[in-house]
């Protein structure tokens, strides 16, 4: 059965219609299919098996507990990139040696902490890291593990603000520099140099860059050893994309028989770090219509209750999301710009998008919301986050409840 289906003219959730779950808990509404989240786990483990690997969930895609324990309940490590998602990830349940740290710009305190934790690894992105990262564990007599971040200049042919891999983007260190750091990084007290990283991006639909970046990190390995130094993993990143339009796009077996090859030469552990293409299609944000404004050439402009402070994907990268009625309705078709609330023109959810005319009342669902949705939710124009909503077993319950007014001014004087 699909995630969300049609049932009758009215969209579901494994089960569950959409419209009865904003009956209940409101709108805008954040609802997530704990099913596709598990087949989708699932998806990805199976094509790794045979060979020993460990599937890093990146926090960053979706964070909220109840998706980070059931994420866990299904046999996951964790991707943390700040010292708050390492909290949450231990508070999820994740066990220190089950935490990896990525992330440009840790700040002391952060690297203070993982390295008390004594975590699987903290994945340095410049020599600087690397040396402040020695001399605190050194400090402290203790050693601490490493993977080296390598920036392997290789174009994701993704959107360009989710490519993290070519040499001008600010993600770590430069390949051709990386072999000669790792020698003078040898010997030092507070460090052991135990894996290689990277990841060039993110919604990344080919192959092939996935490919090389393994291929990258197999021969660096390679060098390591060679001039004496072992390692034990090596952490291939995230970055498999989605189809949110339709469009083909690689499965997960198709990338493990891509990368697997090059990467079984090393005999190394194998880290992989999925966020979106765990959790992304298994959450829609449900908003209601609040208000229809024409415009010029016959267009509609439909208002609804959720915008850029919800989802700013479509804002950020001119990310698309389908858009869709949550119960069909048998009215003329209008060419609609489905917008936000905010005050702030970029604050549009989909344009020019062909809708059976949406009246005051209806529901949109905005699909494929599950990852890096709820997560960059704001508080801008003093607007509370939505409730979030897992739905499993043919129940639903709350994971977050939804902000109010006194929760937002908690902090302030
Ligand atoms: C270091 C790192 N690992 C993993 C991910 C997860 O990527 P994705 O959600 O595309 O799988 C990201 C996100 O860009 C990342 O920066």
């Amino acid at each position: 059965m699909p995630t969300f289906e049609r049932l009758e003219g009215a969209v579901h959730c494994d089960g569950l219609p959409l419209a009865e779950l904003a009956e209940r808990f409101g709108t805008p509404l954040y609802v997530y299919s704990a099913e596709s989240i598990i087949t989708r786990y699932r998806e990805v483990d199976d094509a790794f098996r045979g060979y020993p690997h460990r599937l890093h969930y990146a926090l960053k895609a979706n964070s909220t507990l109840g998706i980070a324990r059931l994420v866990r309940s299904l046999g996951a490590a964790a991707d943390a990139n700040s010292g708050g998602e390492i909290d949450v990830a231990l508070r999820a349940g994740f066990t220190p040696p089950e935490i990896v740290f990525t992330g440009v710009g840790k700040t002391a305190t952060e690297l203070h902490r993982a390295i008390d934790l004594g975590l699987r690894s903290i994945n340095a992105e410049s020599e600087g890291e690397i040396e402040r990262i020695d001399a605190i564990a050194a400090a402290r007599g203790t050693t601490a593990r490493v993977a080296v971040r390598v920036n392997p200049d290789i174009d994701a042919r993704s959107h360009p603000h989710i490519s993290t891999g070519l040499k001008t983007n600010k993600f770590g260190v430069a390949i051709s520099d990386a072999r000669e750091m790792c020698l003078r990084m040898r010997g030092r007290r507070g460090l052991r140099i135990v894996g290689l990283h990277s990841h060039v991006g993110s919604q990344i639909t080919q192959l092939e860059p996935l490919r090389r970046a393994a291929e990258a990190l197999v021969t660096l390995a390679r060098e390591l050893k060679d001039a004496g130094i072992t390692i034990e993993h090596l952490d291939i990143g995230g970055g498999l994309g989605i189809s949110y339009e339709g469009q083909p796009v690689p499965t997960a077996a198709e990338y493990a028989n891509s990368v697997l090859p090059i990467v079984r030469e090393s005999g190394l552990d194998l880290i992989l770090e999925p966020g979106r293409f765990l959790v992304g299609q298994a959450g829609v944000l449900v908003a209601r219509v609040v208000d229809i404004k024409p415009q010029a050439g016959g267009k509609l402009f439909v208002i609804v209750d959720a915008g850029m402070t919800e989802l700013m994907r479509p804002m950020l990268y001119g990310a698309y999301h389908r858009i869709e009625h949550v119960q069909s309705v048998s009215r003329p078709d209008a060419i609609c710009d489905v917008v936000g609330p905010i005050c702030e023109t970029t604050d549009t959810l989909g344009k020019d998008r062909r809708l059976a005319q949406p009246e005051v009342g209806d529901l949109m669902a905005v699909f494929d919301a599950g990852a890096y949705g709820a997560v960059m939710a704001s508080n801008y124009n003093r607007r509370p986050m939505p409730a979030e909503v897992l739905v499993q077993n043919g129940e639903a319950t709350v994971i977050r409840r939804r902000q109010t007014i006194d929760d937002l001014v908690a902090l302030e004087s």
